[in-house]
């Protein structure tokens, strides 16, 4: 593992002033919550609804390992009901399996337990088996072991995390799925040496969650959202550094899982501002909405609306942003 020294002291500060600023509970359930959304939101009572129902259970096949129908047949044979989520031939819905954990399937890692969104975040990378891909913030790595599966484990893939602790469970789950491409660092993002170029950079950012305020398969909503200052600075030094490491012709994802325009189209329109960035469409076949092109008084670029904003009404499962950009010289 490559260890950058700054992320280290950077992290240190980050533990003590989370240990001054404890969690605090949301004071209000998640329709007061994202009342401010209100107009944003296409359908939002809908939207409101779909918070209460309880997370689906989605299977991620590890095609390293096995066939998808292979796996199905497996796991039917274990009294499994099963569904194939129809826009891919990767994933599967479990009627009911609150702990993915415990079949024997999950042990030969013959699948992964993945939301949804999650999966169609790397399908948008569509990486090549012969491409060098950055993933700058990559633990605990289920869309970095899914990046490395859709290149056959051919090319390379470029791991990286500023959190040395969050890395250990990133190995474990590429040696458990049987990831063989992928080299590891640990460097703060936003200055990852500028030594090399890649064809693909993933840039899966640290953000203020509140697409994760979903029933969970427990059916409780988690209420508990960090305050976390300098967040959207921190994005957009990230988006940043992601777009000077591609290479010419290069394309880059950037995600988040956060409703807030400011950390969404706020930072794809500061890229637009500070750089020779292209937005492209995303092709493909799940539902979305589009990116926005005006928030409150801010206007936003009109490519914006490429970029996708997967909520979980439209979509069964955690709310998702996503950009593609590409960088022509
Ligand atoms: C949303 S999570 C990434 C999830 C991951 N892509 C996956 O699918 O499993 C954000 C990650 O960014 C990392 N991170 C936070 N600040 C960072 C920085 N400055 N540079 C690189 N990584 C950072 C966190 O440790 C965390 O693992």
């Amino acid at each position: 593992m490559v260890t950058g020294k700054e992320p280290e002291r950077s992290q240190r500060r980050g533990r003590k002033r989370r240990l001054r600023s404890p969690a605090k509970t949301l004071p209000e359930p998640p329709e007061a919550r994202f009342s401010r959304y209100r107009e944003m939101i296409p359908e939002f009572s809908a939207f409101c609804r779909s918070l209460y129902a309880a997370l689906p259970t989605h299977l991620r096949v590890n095609t390293l390992k096995a066939s998808t129908t292979e796996n199905r047949l497996r796991l039917e044979r274990r009294g499994l009901s099963l569904a194939l989520v129809v826009q891919t031939d990767l994933v599967l819905r479990a009627a009911s399996l609150p702990q993915p954990g415990t079949p024997v399937e999950y042990a030969l890692s013959l699948f992964h337990p993945q939301a949804l969104s999650s999966v169609v975040t790397a399908l948008a990378v569509a990486p090549a088996p012969d491409h060098l891909l950055l993933d700058l913030c990559t633990s605990p790595g289920s869309k970095t072991s899914l990046l490395a599966q859709l290149m056959k484990n051919r090319g390379v893939v470029v791991a990286n995390d500023s959190s040395s602790s969050r890395l250990a469970t990133l190995t474990a789950n590429l040696k458990r799925l049987g990831v063989t491409n992928t080299v590891v660092t640990c460097y703060s993002g936003q200055q990852f040496p500028l030594h090399g170029r890649f064809h693909r950079v993933f840039v899966d950012v640290p953000c203020s969650t509140e697409g994760t305020l979903r029933a969970g398969v427990h059916g409780t909503i988690p209420a508990t959202i960090r305050p976390r200052p300098g967040l959207v600075a921190l994005q957009r030094a990230l988006l940043l550094r992601a777009f000077d490491l591609l290479e010419p012709g290069g394309m880059l994802v950037y995600s988040t899982c956060t409703y807030d325009p400011q950390e969404n189209e706020g930072a794809i329109q500061f890229l637009l501002e500070q750089r020779l960035a292209r937005i492209q469409p995303i092709v493909l076949d799940f539902p979305h909405s589009p990116g926005l092109t005006r928030w409150q008084e801010t206007l936003y670029d009109p490519s914006i609306q490429h970029c996708w904003r997967i909520y979980p009404h439209q979509l069964d499962t955690v709310r998702f942003f996503l950009a593609r950009v590409t960088r022509d010289v």
